[in-house]
């Protein structure tokens, strides 16, 4: 299910962005720099990778592989560039790649390009790997770079992108990076982008670190709001209001911004636990230290296993509804 809110042109009452004060303990700025961060976040991936699907079409992207397709029209689509940053596992450049499918290889080969960038090496070198296993590199000239997004530096390959995605980050980016990425664009391209509205998964986390947690360590757990703010307490990213705030204050035009709504589903509770651990990690921050740490953890995940049996029944699916806000805005030309 999918609920536009918006879609318009620049509000009048747009104010002026503030500049957003940083959780100074921020689990984001630390959380992708383990050495088996790539390997983990794959299962994690599968969560991330429907919307990734929302987020090439709404970019346009899946339009412009159509119209390159259609041969007979004999119209020039010119080069496409697209910039994923944040890249991770590679999400979107997979999804991408499989509107390219069906034939369409050849039709496109040369006249799409793509850079997928991230500042984890791991995920550097993990989508760079993927990309010359399932054939990213050879039809989409697939680079890949080591990236910071709030510090791009010059020359970066495909340069000026047509196209930038940003799947998943923007919870961990302060709202000026999207001004930069303004910048950084072709007159005319396109800016996508998605972000976590409402993770109901974490009512399920809440219950079961309720049940093991002593009560000081359940009281440092953040609630579901303040997981998606946890890097910004005070933005209300949860919101599509914010997001249609940043993309207008960082410059873009046309912006419309929606909430999407999909379904996920796993075989069984521990199946689905096993998708959480990366967020479990990323909340487990004021759970002790080390060892400490890792047995609270430890006893979070069997609880959450029992909680999400008991809703769900033993060795039945799991299946739950989660929203993120997918953005888009365009430069002026
Ligand atoms: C939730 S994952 C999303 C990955 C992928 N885009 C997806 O949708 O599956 C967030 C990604 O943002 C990356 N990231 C976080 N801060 C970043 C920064 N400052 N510059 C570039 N990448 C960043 C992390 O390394 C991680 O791969």
């Amino acid at each position: 299910m999918s609920t536009p809110t918006q879609t318009s042109q620049p509000s009048p009452n747009t104010s002026p962005l503030k500049t957003e004060v940083e959780n100074p303990n921020n689990p984001l700025s630390t959380l992708w720099s383990t050495s088996s961060i790539a390997q983990e976040y794959l299962r994690t991936e599968r969560i991330t990778r429907p919307y990734a699907d929302v987020l090439v079409q709404k970019a346009g992207l899946a339009d412009l592989i159509e119209g390159n397709a259609r041969e007979e029209t004999g119209e020039e689509k010119g080069e496409v560039r697209l910039w994923d940053f944040a890249c991770g596992t590679g999400a979107v450049v997979a999804c991408l790649y499989d509107k390219l499918r069906q034939g369409r290889e050849e039709v496109v080969r040369g006249k799409i390009k793509v850079l997928a960038a991230d500042v984890s090496p791991e995920m550097v070198a993990y989508t760079r790997e993927r990309g010359e296993r399932e054939g990213w590199k050879e039809v989409l000239g697939l680079e890949t770079r080591l990236v910071d997004v709030t510090n791009i530096p010059p020359n970066l390959p495909y340069n000026p992108p047509t196209h930038l995605t940003l799947s998943f980050a923007l919870m961990a980016l302060p709202t000026l990076t999207l001004s930069s990425l303004h910048t950084q664009l072709a007159p005319s391209g396109t800016l996508a982008l998605t972000t976590w509205s409402s993770i109901s998964w974490y009512t399920y986390l809440l219950s079961a670190a309720q049940l093991v947690l002593p009560p000081d360590l359940f009281s440092a757990t953040p609630s579901e709001l303040g997981f998606i703010n946890i890097a910004f307490p005070d933005r209300k990213l949860h919101l599509p209001e914010t997001t249609e705030r940043e993309l207008r204050g960082a410059g873009f035009a046309d912006v419309s911004v929606e909430v999407v709504e999909i379904e996920h589903e796993w075989v069984d509770a521990r199946d689905f636990v096993r998708a959480m651990e990366l967020p479990i990690r990323a909340v487990s921050g004021k759970w002790g230290e080390g060892e400490e740490r890792s047995i609270w953890s430890g006893k979070v995940k069997g609880a959450l296993v029992e909680v999400v049996e008991g809703l769900f029944g033993k060795g039945q699916k799991v299946r739950f509804g989660m929203g993120a806000i997918v953005g888009v805005g365009r430069k002026g030309n």
